[in-house]
């Protein structure tokens, strides 16, 4: 029996080559290796206000990014979190194991609540509700960007707190980071990590971005104030352009050393832009054929729901049993 992963995104904004690179690219690469599970995270979304009719339309259009992207709905079970209740039902299991303090130890949700005039209980909650996704597949790996280890730890330590508990029930997962991509920064700003809701227009490259627009964001990066690649000395800048490279062309540190050791910048950007749209405009010609489908993504999520809610009841069912929690029987 192959064993099972579980990762998902949050259809809230938009998504951008961070998340393609650091965590998409990586589920395509291994479905097939695994019982693979994509969670679309609807409710993780509205932890911070989403406009309704805004929310149902990015989680379809998530769904069809990961069809876009190359995930493939017969090796791989694609669900929107919502549509399986026992997430929600774990999630409220596992709180009741969880000290609040290491809730308000997570970087996240210090980073996110100073951004918000209330804090919802939902935002401290966010973890173990994430714990929840995981632990209810008994996922043994986790592939997600640099920014979700914390997270990833966290949920080990829930589920070991549980297991020590009530004995032994969850699996544990592990953190599985791509080499290359996994902490895009911004274009505009190379010390902050590249995000679905920093709103700077030369931020962040839209999957869907209009490719004469990824070329200009590309071009305008910031840079440094050395005029050409010196791989010893350079900024922050220079070396997210060349991780962006070398993650959507697969070329090694070497090869990525020669090919650029001495490039003017502007050159350095030209080709960095085109190997980004090289990769886009494929991806975004799937992408409107899939959507131009009527039915076909919604079908897509109907049926991962229905092929993976057993497996979340059983687990609920096992936690309740270990929990001694009236199971009916
Ligand atoms: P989210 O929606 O913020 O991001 C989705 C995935 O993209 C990765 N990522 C990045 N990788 C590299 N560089 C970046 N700049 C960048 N920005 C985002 C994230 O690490 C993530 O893998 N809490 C999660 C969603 C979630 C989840 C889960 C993930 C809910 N339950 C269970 C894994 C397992 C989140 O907000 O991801």
């Amino acid at each position: 029996m192959k064993a099972r992963v579980f990762s998902g995104v949050q259809p809230s904004g938009n998504l951008h080559i961070g998340n393609y690179l650091g965590a998409l690219k990586n589920w395509v690469e291994i479905q097939e290796n695994y019982e693979s599970i994509w969670g679309i995270v609807d409710l993780h979304a509205v932890t911070v206000y989403q406009e309704p009719a805004e929310l149902r339309s990015k989680i379809l259009e998530t769904a069809a990014l990961f069809l876009a992207v190359g995930i493939d709905p017969k090796q791989s079970s694609i669900v929107a979190q919502s549509a399986v209740p026992a997430h929600t039902e774990l999630a409220w299991l596992l709180t009741c194991v969880t000290p609040v303090g290491w809730l308000e130890r997570m970087t996240q949700y210090k980073a996110k609540s100073q951004a918000q005039e209330t804090i919802g209980d939902g935002l401290l909650q966010y973890p173990v509700l994430m714990a929840a996704d995981i632990l209810i597949y008994q996922a043994a790996i986790v592939p997600v960007g640099d920014d979700q280890a914390q997270h990833l730890e966290l949920t080990r330590d829930i589920a070991q707190r549980f297991n020590s508990l009530y004995g032994d029930t969850f699996t544990m997962p592990a953190t599985h980071l791509p080499a290359v991509g996994a902490r895009v920064m911004g274009l505009d700003d190379p010390e902050k990590k590249m995000s679905k809701s920093a709103t700077g227009t030369g931020h962040a490259i839209g999957l869907l971005d209009p490719i004469d627009q990824v070329r200009k964001k590309i071009m305008r990066a910031t840079t440094d104030s050395q005029p050409a690649v010196d791989c010893d000395t350079m900024g922050a800048g220079v070396a997210n352009l060349l991780n962006i490279f070398q993650a959507f062309g697969g070329w090694t540190a070497e090869k990525m050393q020669a090919h650029f050791s001495g490039m003017r910048y502007g050159d350095l950007k030209k080709q960095v832009a085109e190997m980004v749209i090289a990769k886009l405009e494929p991806l975004q010609t799937r992408y409107y054929e899939i959507m131009a489908e009527p039915g076909y993504v919604s079908g897509v999520l109907n049926h991962g729901a229905e092929r993976v809610s057993p497996i979340a009841n059983s687990t609920v069912q096992l936690v309740k049993e270990r929990m001694g929690l009236y199971t009916g029987a």
